[in-house]
């Protein structure tokens, strides 16, 4: 299988897993990128079987609301069943990294609401140490030089991505080179630095379950949450 066609079977997994779980007012929340696009257009075949999703970003909002399914604000919708995204980089821990797409801040807003986040890629994504994939940082854009030495004080060399706004109006760095082999550190250490929105290491809040597309067909890790 091609990355596309583990994309979709990763997509089609997570269907088969939430499915039995449904009912008329169950509210999905759903991430961004190629492979959560791919779940968002299986889930238009089951529209009767829910109520609406939330979405991670405004490009999914769109995408679900052209396939007719609500998208319903989270205020009042949280907590949520089943948060549904793909992933940059995975470790053996669920631990992520995320926001190659620039959605990582409502993508972390959205997992850490829901009860079960299912982490859908294809065998690409998964790594022994996170870290090859730089790590995105939302930042406010008055902050962007004042966060950006804060990155090389802890190690990193920030990559501002030229030419790219989030949907909440900040900017991303790109960290590339940075030691990744404590995620919870890192991700605490980042969002403590003032002018950080959030940043794209998923290690505090990882996922659940993950489905991985592979050559032999798609494999379910469940976290070990003992
Ligand atoms: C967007 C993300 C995506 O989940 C991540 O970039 C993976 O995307 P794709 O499924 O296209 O490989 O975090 O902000």
């Amino acid at each position: 299988m091609n990355q596309d066609e583990l994309k979709k079977a990763v997509a089609q997994a997570a269907l088969d897993y939430i499915k039995p779980h449904l009912d008329d007012n169950s509210i999905i929340g759903v991430g961004t990128g190629s492979t959560a696009n791919c779940f968002i257009d299986l889930l238009a075949t089951i529209r009767n079987d829910f109520d609406g999703a939330v979405a991670s970003s405004e490009a999914t909002a769109e995408r679900l609301k052209g396939h007719g399914i609500p998208v319903y604000d989270l205020n009042s919708s949280a907590p949520l069943d089943f948060y549904i995204d793909g992933a940059d980089e995975t470790n053996e821990h669920l631990e992520l990294i995320k926001g190659g797409g620039g959605a990582l801040t409502r993508e972390k807003i959205v997992a850490e609401v829901s009860k079960t986040f299912i982490c859908i890629a294809d065998e690409s994504k998964k790594v022994d140490i996170l870290g090859d994939f730089p790590l995105p940082v939302e930042v406010v854009p008055m902050a962007r030089s004042h966060v950006g030495r804060e990155i090389v004080k802890l190690g990193g060399d920030p990559v501002y991505r030229e030419g790219f706004t989030t949907d909440n109006g900040n900017v991303i760095l790109d960290i590339h080179n940075m030691d990744l082999s404590r995620p919870i550190q890192v991700e605490e250490r980042l969002n403590n630095v003032v002018g950080v929105v959030t940043n794209g290491l998923f290690a505090r809040r990882p996922a659940d379950v993950l489905l991985l597309g592979t050559s032999r067909g798609v494999q379910t890790i469940t976290r070990d949450k003992s």
